[in-house]
């Protein structure tokens, strides 16, 4: 891994330490108030299915998996394996999981996303929630991309959340700052990646809206701008890919 690549690492690592430590899941006025809307709006897609086995990948301290567990645990017999490659967010995951009651459901796992091999026909919904820009580069981003569509079984879903174009500056300042994002492609550049990949698929949702976001880097306030895209599609072709 290169200096930049592990800088950005441990940055995000520290950031991400301190908004687990310190803010309480759905009782926040952080990013971790509640689920994004388009996995709520993705519940009814699974209702009915039995034996669900959905994949979050950079799932954090779980504000998506743990909603995915309450609305299908039980009833859709669901086990949701989540990967995030900091312990604190699986340690904090596991412990909201036992609040809310889902344990049975939520199966935390520390790994990298680049690390955690998806395997072949094996979930009815893939999410990568504001996650696979964080991986180690372009070409694993594009295999990681693959390994979602032959991890997908026939009729399953992926719901990706992507930032791109990001650019970040010193909000007092104005200077310019490295964004913190190991893989920071242009907008276009992530939807012909992704249509030329999931091309056999139904596209359900595939928007990208432009978010400005106040995050603190260390002892810098930094402001953000990014183009979010947002990809929800479906497999309908037989897992043989
Ligand atoms: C912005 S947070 C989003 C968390 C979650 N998806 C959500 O929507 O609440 C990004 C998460 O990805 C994790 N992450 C970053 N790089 C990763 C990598 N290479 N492999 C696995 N997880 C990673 C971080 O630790 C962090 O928890």
């Amino acid at each position: 891994m290169d200096t930049k690549t592990k800088q950005i690492r441990e940055n995000e690592r520290l950031s991400h330490t301190e908004i687990y430590t310190k803010e309480k899941l759905y009782d926040t006025d952080t990013w971790l108030k509640k689920p994004i809307k388009t996995i709520q709006e993705i519940i009814p897609l699974l209702f009915g299915c039995k034996g669900l086995r959905i994949l979050d990948l950079g799932c954090g301290v779980g504000r998506n998996s743990i909603f995915l567990a309450e609305k299908l645990g039980t009833e859709n017999d669901c086990r949701i394996d989540c990967v995030d490659i900091l312990d604190i967010a699986i340690y904090k995951l596991n412990q909201y999981a036992l609040e809310y009651g889902v344990s049975d459901n939520i199966n935390g796992i520390v790994s990298s996303i680049e690390d955690f091999i998806i395997q072949e026909n094996s979930y009815d919904l893939i999410i990568a929630v504001s996650a696979l820009e964080h991986i180690d580069g372009e070409e694993n981003f594009i295999k990681k991309l693959e390994e979602i569509k032959n991890g997908l079984k026939k009729n399953g879903t992926v719901c990706l959340v992507i930032n791109s174009n990001v650019k970040e500056i010193n909000s007092e300042t104005s200077e310019e700052l490295e964004p913190q994002f190991e893989v920071n492609l242009r907008s276009e550049k992530i939807q012909e990646y992704l249509n030329k990949i999931f091309l056999e698929f139904e596209i359900i949702k595939n928007h990208i809206v432009v978010q400005e976001y106040n995050i603190p880097r260390g002892p810098i306030n930094s402001k953000l701008t990014t183009d979010v895209i947002t990809f929800v599609a479906k497999s309908i072709t037989e897992p043989s890919r």
